[in-house]
């Protein structure tokens, strides 16, 4: 294990002289690589202003060499109950450990990405922000955390720390970076012409069930083109999808607001207008009540309920409210209502692109792209709910249907470059998406590394995903091992973890040997678990304390032979 750089001293630099310097560094966490593009264009802006940058990972910066950073730009998400990204948990750990070095004379700002349907909102950004204030740091601009929505403000941060860094500056450099702030480039410089911003309408080939008859689950497999549209991927990227909301729902909420289908809308500060419903169809989310929204929906009704239930001693009941409803629960509980439908609509986030871990190899299906998604249905408040994107996908998706999709590279999640090297892949259900591209890679390259595949589901017979591909793959040796934990087919349940346990000697034989570990889908129950599976085996096979065998896995993940796709 290797042990963290220490870096007591205090910075000997200078904190008097006039003319900042113009070497700046930009750090990133990011765990499905939005802060990491936000990041690169960061870089291009301020060099469009005459800045010299370092872009790099918090995961391949030394720690050491912070010493040395003068303008320190952060970009950082957070992640589950608020834990970084996997590869800003070494970095985070050194800053706000005591052996992060005195900070003062360095300008900083940080950019927090967050979802404020989460309790802990932004909060690994707010923890480097706080830290870096602590260790002497000073403010150019302050912290922007940016909801799901996140380019105006990511944009507004962007603009505001090159402005303040520009006022550090001397007079006649200010008034040349200032003019030329304004033509800086903004959008990513892809081949593609397509992007989040710029969705490409992609048809849909293939639309099919995975499950069969009589499973709890539905699972759909759809095969999309990208024909004309120039944009490629690799293995383990995802692919972003814009759905539309449900008409149903859509419809019920404009009776509920006792609003005409077709007024006209502003929808963005841009001054874009749209008919009413076409804006709570293809424009807002209308499905998540968040905190943030009910606190500002909140200012539209003298309902005294609502203003009891933001009171704060009611923080729990608030919680458990916002939990499982959605906003036409709120609207038809806190009536009646005051305010204008533009006041109303002006209180809407724009609804996010979902993003689905491809699950096709792009050399195995030249302009085509396959994804793997769990259909979400549940009960919840006296109501079924609908997962927006999977049940669009669903029910109201067929072959020859376009969608909106962008490709969302993910850096954090890629096979080894070396295809020699063993790979251990662990994804139950839906979480399999990512190795099925793998597999469909390495089989296209003639590869022959080791790899093994931990899958798991509710039942054999019918959520066995994608069953004859592996079959196939481990015949002709593409795939080398594959362990099954079916959880419902036996009185006790079988998870992934408890296969991987049985296997734990051969596992650390594998990791000894340099074998890269992969682990994708449910974070809060499977990942979590498979976590403290992998530190148990570590602490049995290499005889190691709890914590060592925990610093041991934390390095894993550092040299990035630990990677994670997980939501
Ligand atoms: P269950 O639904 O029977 O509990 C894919 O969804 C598979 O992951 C299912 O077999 C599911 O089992 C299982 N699963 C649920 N919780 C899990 C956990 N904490 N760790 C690993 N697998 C889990």
């Amino acid at each position: 294990v290797k042990p963290l750089e220490t870096g007591t001293e205090i910075s000997e630099q200078s904190v008097s002289t006039p003319a900042i310097s113009k070497d700046v560094t930009i750090l990133f966490g990011s765990q499905t690589g939005n802060a990491q593009s936000l990041a690169k264009e960061t870089k291009r802006k301020l060099e469009g202003n005459g800045f010299n940058v370092t872009l790099s990972s918090m995961n391949d910066f030394k720690p050491n060499q912070l010493k040395k950073v003068e303008n320190l730009f952060i970009l950082v998400s957070t992640h589950g109950e608020g834990e970084p990204p996997d590869n800003a948990l070494s970095f985070h750990e050194f800053l706000l450990g005591k052996r992060a070095p005195k900070l003062d004379g360095v300008h900083f700002s940080v950019l927090s990405l967050g979802d404020s349907s989460y309790e802990f909102f932004c909060h690994t950004g707010k923890e480097f922000d706080q830290r870096l204030e602590e260790l002497g740091g000073t403010r150019v601009f302050p912290r922007v955390d940016c909801d799901l929505d996140f380019d105006e403000p990511a944009s507004e941060w962007m603009e505001g720390i090159i402005k303040g860094l520009t006022e550090l500056q001397s007079d006649s450099t200010h008034s040349e970076a200032a003019s030329k702030l304004a033509a800086g480039p903004s959008s990513s410089a892809e081949e593609s012409p397509y992007s989040r911003t710029n969705p490409f309408q992609a048809e849909v080939l293939e639309n099919i069930n995975l499950n069969g008859r009589g499973s709890n689950k539905e699972t759909r497999h759809l095969e999309i083109s990208l024909e004309g549209s120039g944009l490629t991927y690799q293995p383990g990227d995802s692919l972003g999808i814009y759905p539309t909301n449900d008409p149903t729902l859509v419809d019920l909420l404009l009776n509920e607001l006792n609003a005409e289908s077709n007024e006209i809308v502003t929808i963005n500060k841009q001054g874009d207008v749209l008919p009413l419903k076409e804006a709570l169809t293809n424009y807002f989310e209308i499905t998540i009540l968040t905190k943030p929204l009910v606190e500002k929906l909140s200012k539209l009704t003298a309902n005294e309920d609502l203003h009891k239930l933001l009171s704060t001693n009611e923080k729990d009941r608030l919680k458990e409210y916002i939990k499982g409803r959605d906003l036409l629960d709120f609207i038809k509980d806190f009536g009646p209502w005051s305010g204008s439908i533009q006041d109303f609509v002006n209180q809407l986030r724009k609804i996010p692109g979902r993003l689905y871990s491809i699950s096709s190899s792009l050399e195995a299906n030249p302009e085509e792209v396959h994804i793997t998604i769990g259909a979400v249905r549940y009960q919840s408040a006296g109501r079924e709910r609908n997962g927006v994107c999977s049940i669009l996908c669903s029910e109201r998706i067929e072959p020859g249907d376009t969608l909106p999709v962008y490709i969302q590279h993910n850096e954090n999640f890629k096979l080894p470059e070396n295809p020699d090297t063993p790979i251990i892949m662990v994804g139950p259900g839906t979480g399999v998406a990512p190795f099925r591209s793998f597999l469909q890679e390495r089989e296209e390259q003639g590869h022959t590394g080791k790899s093994w595949l931990f899958f798991g589901d509710q039942h054999f017979v019918t959520d066995f995903l994608y069953q004859t591909e592996w079959q196939g793959w481990l015949k002709d040796g593409t795939l080398s091992n594959m362990d099954v934990a079916f959880s419902r087919d036996t009185n006790e349940k079988v998870y992934v973890q408890h296969r991987m346990k049985k296997h734990s000697a051969e596992l650390y034989e594998w990791i000894k040997e340099g074998a890269v570990l992969y682990v994708c889908g449910d974070e809060k129950n499977m990942a979590h678990d498979v976590h403290q599976t992998l530190i148990d085996i570590v602490e049995k096979e290499a005889s190691l304390s709890r914590d060592e065998a925990e610093a041991f896995i934390l390095d894993l993940q550092q040299q990035r032979k630990y990677q994670r796709d997980v939501y």
